[in-house]
């Protein structure tokens, strides 16, 4: 599939192929799905969700009915005729290689690597370039479609961990995952968050997004899909000056689905009012 456009970020949208149609008609380029493990798991304890700093927290836990239990709901998703990215996790190498080998027969267009859920176990793959490295070989080994890393900005050098991914053969690395963070509330004195600990997302990480784009793009020859903040156009102009060939957007979602029309038409005004005619003429303009 061509790394371009905006994109619904994974887990964002409980999502039926009638909600797809309606984002695809949106703008939306392509959707990834919540991601899908080896077995069913309820996820973490509520509240899953809660607002901070114009920020949203969140700990759902990778809630998901498991791979072989997904086919349904893939047939339905795929109905919506919009491109789906399946994104899938595993504790093991050979465990996320298996769900990848089951993922493939429902041929999503790509699969997404979720290797960095901040508040899971899977937490720390992405933190661990040798660890990336061992994951993203085994998918490759098994699979033919394109097959994207999503890494984490909690990790302490990001870019040892891309570089890892893409000599690991990864097609495209997603950066990034939610920011690790928490909320306590003051009158109960204890953290608000089920799992009091959760990942941060919306217009507060976009700066940390941006950083972390412009530094993979400096060093890696992968493309790079950037999320993490996005709300505007501007935001996404910002977002491929640093390095993203492609954009999605999650939490922004929320307000509503226009934001994939709004932004696609920012950027094309932008394009054409500074003397250029397409995306990839500005991705990385910022760096090297
Ligand atoms: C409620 C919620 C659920 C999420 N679930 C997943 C998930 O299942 N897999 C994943 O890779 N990322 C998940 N994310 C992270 C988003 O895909 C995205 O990387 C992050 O929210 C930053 O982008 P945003 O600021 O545009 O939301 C989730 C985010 C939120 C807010």
């Amino acid at each position: 599939m061509k790394i371009q456009g905006y994109w619904l970020a994974s887990g964002i949208l409980g999502v039926t192929s009638s909600t797809l149609r309606r984002v695809h008609e949106s703008g939306a380029d392509a959707v990834v799905t919540k991601s899908i493990g080896p077995r069913p798991r309820k996820g973490h304890p509520g509240p899953i969700l809660a607002t901070s700093h114009g920020g949203l927290l969140n700990a759902v836990g990778l809630t998901n009915p498991g791979i072989d239990f997904f086919a349904e709901e893939m047939a339905e998703l795929k109905k919506s005729g919009v491109p789906i990215v399946l994104s899938i996790f595993g504790n093991s190498p050979q465990e996320l290689a298996d769900v990848a080998s089951k993922g493939v027969e429902m041929k999503p267009e790509a699969i997404e690597l979720n290797l960095s859920c901040p508040h899971a176990e899977i937490a720390q793959i992405a933190h661990d370039p040798n660890l990336t490295h061992e994951y993203v070989k085994a998918v490759k080994e098994v699979v033919e479609c394109p097959v994207f890393a999503k890494i984490t900005p909690n990790a302490s050098d990001i870019v040892a961990v891309g570089i890892a991914a893409e000599k690991a053969e990864a097609d495209a690395i997603v950066a990034i995952n939610t920011v690790r963070a928490m909320k306590i509330d003051i009158h109960q004195r204890r953290p608000v968050l089920g799992n009091k600990v959760g990942g941060l997302s919306g217009p507060p990480v976009f700066p940390i997004a941006v950083r972390c784009i412009y530094d993979l793009h400096n060093s890696l020859s992968i493309p790079i899909i950037g999320v993490g903040g996005v709300t505007a156009w501007q935001d996404a102009v910002e977002m491929h000056l640093a390095g993203a060939s492609a954009i999605q957007i999650g939490t922004a979602v929320i307000d509503g689905l226009d934001v994939f029309g709004e932004i696609k038409e920012g950027v094309l005004n932008y394009l054409k009012a500074e003397g250029f005619s397409q995306v990839s003429d500005i991705v990385g303009l910022a760096g090297r």
